[in-house]
């Protein structure tokens, strides 16, 4: 029977990494881990005037469990402080112990398929369009009350993934070995049964579910 199951999924953002990770844990029968709610909730401890190195090393459960973790603000806080090495350093053992997991797991943010889990089975780099994504978080934004414009999403997105990939430190880039999965043509159902599809012919692993 096939071995152990990690998944690592990267991209930009509002590309679609979250729904699909979940979704594929979902099928696989794993665990999953958004790396990005951990780099929000050190931002999100920045704006209370934590400083950031200290946030990132005295990070808690309850931390990860703010309910403001989703604005803006708090993301390009993430942002910001992501870019900070020691930062980096602080948050990798978790991440790398959570991808060791037992069952098998996938996480997802920036880094995993380059820096957290060069050895996962499978990687993916998931794009879409600027202006594909900036309408998804847009509508997303929209919906949980927040007062937001279109361009404004827009450039707030452009301006955190150039931080992201411009940073010396685990830059956005995807992995030599990632496939990438450009869902900008593609409703989630689509995206899914893709990537489903791609890891069973990878690694002999068929869905649970
Ligand atoms: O995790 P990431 O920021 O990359 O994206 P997400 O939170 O999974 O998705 C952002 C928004 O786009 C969500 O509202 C998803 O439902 C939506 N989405 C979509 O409309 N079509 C897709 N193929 C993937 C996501
Ligand atoms: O959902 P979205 O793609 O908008 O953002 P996220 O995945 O929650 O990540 C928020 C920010 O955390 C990113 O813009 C990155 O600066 C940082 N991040 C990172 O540097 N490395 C990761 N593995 C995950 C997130």
């Amino acid at each position: 029977s096939p071995t152990r199951l990690t998944i690592a999924i990267d991209g930009p953002a509002a590309a679609g990494k979250g729904t699909l990770s979940r979704a594929l844990a979902v099928a696989f029968g794993l665990a999953h881990l958004d790396t990005g709610l951990i780099y929000r909730a050190t931002g999100r401890r920045t704006l209370d005037g934590t400083a950031a190195l200290e946030a990132a090393q005295t990070l808690t459960a309850e931390d990860l469990q703010a309910d403001d973790l989703r604005t803006p603000e708090v993301a390009r806080a993430a942002s910001v402080v992501a870019a900070i090495p020691e930062v980096r350093a602080a948050l990798v053992d978790f991440q790398r112990a959570f991808a060791r997991r037992q069952g098998g797991a996938v996480l997802d943010g920036r880094d995993i398929g380059t820096v957290i889990c060069p050895e996962a089975e499978v990687k993916f780099f998931v794009t879409a369009s600027d202006a594909v994504r900036a309408e998804r978080r847009f509508k997303e934004l929209v919906e949980g009350g927040h007062d937001v414009t279109l361009d404004g999403v827009l450039s707030d997105l452009r301006e955190r993934d150039a931080r992201d990939s411009a940073r010396a430190s685990a830059p956005m880039v995807a992995a030599e070995d990632a496939v990438t999965l450009d869902t900008s043509d593609m409703d989630i159902a689509a995206a899914v049964q893709a990537a489903i599809r791609l890891v069973t012919e990878k690694t002999g692993h068929a869905p649970v579910q």
